[in-house]
């Protein structure tokens, strides 16, 4: 399976100057993390991180310093995560030899190989899916007027789910629908919101409640908390 890393953001959320994946997290970038995690998944052959230009000496530093036995190469991302996708999509698609991808956002380092095996696995038998897990929260639909936010609805939260990546499809629908959302002006946060707007099925894989994207410090501190308890469980 081909593998996708959107990997060319900021750090504005994180409250950093720099690409918030090149921040350390117990003794490595948060990207090696999600580097490490995927090159040990079985099913991934191939690593494409969508990066900018800025980053890639900082990313090949990293790369030196793995001795990852995935080949893994270095793309330009663009200014926007459907933009960057987009690109990484575009690469591969010219290729005109894979079939299917998984895109995994470099800002979920705590992603298990387990994981990427099973969406590589199950996405031999659809042409969309995304990992999502169950949502725990009661969720209020709003509209902010002059009075404030007010609720304006609560879905029933039985058929909520929490969208994580990997998602994985089709290449070639998957290419279609990029050049869809360019001619209509589509933005959309995920690529699974791409298939839904064109009516395309996309179901879901069990994700893992640790599979956090890291956005904020406190993301971080937890982070470093679920894998010190993974790699250290006596401490
Ligand atoms: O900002 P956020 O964490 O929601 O971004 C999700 C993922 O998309 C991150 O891994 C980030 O590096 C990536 N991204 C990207 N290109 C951008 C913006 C974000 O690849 N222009």
């Amino acid at each position: 399976m081909h593998l996708l890393i959107p990997a060319a953001g900021s750090g504005k959320r994180m409250g950093a100057a720099v690409n918030k994946l090149l921040l350390p997290l117990l003794g490595q970038p948060i990207l090696a993390w999600t580097l490490q995690a995927a090159d040990r998944a079985s099913s991934i052959e191939w690593i494409g991180i969508l990066s900018q230009p800025g980053d890639w000496p900082a990313i090949k530093q990293i790369l030196a310093a793995m001795d990852l036995s995935t080949p893994v190469q270095l793309l330009q991302g663009g200014a926007t995560r459907q933009e960057s996708v987009c690109k990484g999509v575009e690469y591969l698609y010219g290729w005109g030899t894979v079939e299917r991808v998984l895109i995994h956002d470099g800002a979920r380092c705590l992603a298990t190989p387990e994981l990427f095996d099973r969406c590589s696995a199950a996405l031999q038998q659809v042409d969309g899916l995304i990992a999502g897990i169950p949502v725990k929260d009661t969720i209020k639909v709003t509209e902010t007027g002059p009075n404030g936010i007010q609720i304006q609805s609560t879905p029933e939260r039985s058929r909520l789910w929490a969208a994580q990546t990997p998602q994985g499809f089709r290449l070639s629908l998957l290419w279609q629908a990029h050049q869809e959302a360019l001619a209509q002006g589509w933005q959309v946060t995920d690529d699974a919101a791409l298939f839904e707007k064109l009516g395309w099925p996309v179901y879901i894989v069990e994700g893992e409640e640790t599979n956090l994207k890291l956005t904020t410090p406190l993301d971080v501190l937890l982070a470093a908390q679920i894998l010190q308890q993974r790699f250290n469980p006596a401490r």
